[in-house]
């Protein structure tokens, strides 16, 4: 497969890694573009292909990601509609909050679209991704749930719920991160060196996750086998709730979703 990734930034290269570490592509098959020619100096010392023309990168891919912020997305779909061959090249759009119909106003009725919801943990194939297709294929579909199958979990979501997965997947891995820092941190007034307790934090986070994933339980069932009654568990947990753990999680996400729903029209 011939990869070009427009927008080698946070996502594009989390995704570019990913696909090197799973296997889906060569280095040399993974062309990386962005305005910053210097900035591609890098990728290109570690192997990838780069450049700074767009046209000339969409020239020979089979899949065309764009990774670009929402702000950047026309510029880069007006410059790229005269050499994209929409019968032979796929269209990957991780753009949060760009409709494929936005897209396809750029790029014409025959554009093979799929728009993509992954997450930083790309990298360590342990991403969960969103994925929603329109005018793609199944054969597309299954091929690109098949490449980010390899860069951790795929489903297959209703258009209309990109937002939300935005919000919960996209930037839900940045909610976890600091759920894993706060913890971390109490642990480091409890008497561990800082390393130590991220360390700790990090591990018991991905144990709790691998119980619901593994087990299929809901989170409480999982919940009631650690708290004993007058125990330090729920009295700890309760603490948390009277301090609006549950509510602060709820609330961000729904603001997050908000926000993401308008960032392409803004
Ligand atoms: N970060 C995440 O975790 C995440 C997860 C899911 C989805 N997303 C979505 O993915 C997109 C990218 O997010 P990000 O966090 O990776 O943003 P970012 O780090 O700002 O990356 C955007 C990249 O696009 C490049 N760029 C801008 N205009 C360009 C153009 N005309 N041609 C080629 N490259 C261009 C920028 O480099 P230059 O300025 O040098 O051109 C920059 O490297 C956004 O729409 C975001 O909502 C992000």
């Amino acid at each position: 497969m011939k990869a070009t990734i427009i927008g080698a930034g946070n996502i594009g290269k989390a995704l570019a890694e990913g696909l090197v570490e799973s296997g889906a592509a060569e280095r040399s098959d993974i062309t990386l573009t962005r305005r910053t020619a210097n900035a591609l100096d890098s990728f290109a010392s570690e192997g990838f292909a780069v450049a700074s023309d767009n046209r000339a990168a969409v020239a020979g891919a089979d899949v065309v990601f764009l990774c670009i912020l929402p702000q950047q997305l026309d510029a880069v779909l007006d410059e790229i509609v005269s050499v994209l061959e929409p019968q032979r090249q796929l269209v990957v759009s991780v753009v949060t909050g760009a409709h494929s119909n936005d897209l396809r106003k750029h790029l014409g009725p025959e554009a093979r679209i799929i728009r993509a919801m992954p997450n930083t943990a790309l990298r360590v194939k342990s991403s969960m991704t969103c994925l929603a297709a329109s005018g793609a294929t199944d054969k597309d579909l299954q091929f690109v749930q098949q490449l980010f199958g390899t860069m951790g979990t795929s489903i297959v979501i209703k258009e209309e719920l990109m937002s939300a997965a935005t919000a919960l997947c996209a930037c839900g891995i940045a909610f976890f991160l600091r759920s894993i820092r706060a913890a971390s941190q109490g642990g480091v007034e409890i008497g561990f060196h800082a390393q130590d307790a991220i360390h700790i934090a990090a591990q018991t986070a991905m144990g709790a996750a691998q119980l619901i994933l593994q087990n299929g339980t809901h989170p409480e069932e999982e919940i009631d086998k650690v708290t004993s009654p007058k125990g330090c568990t729920i009295a700890g947990l309760n603490e948390m709730e009277h301090q609006g753990l549950s509510s602060a999680f709820i609330k961000g996400i729904k603001l997050s979703a908000t926000i993401a729903g308008q960032l392409y029209q803004k």
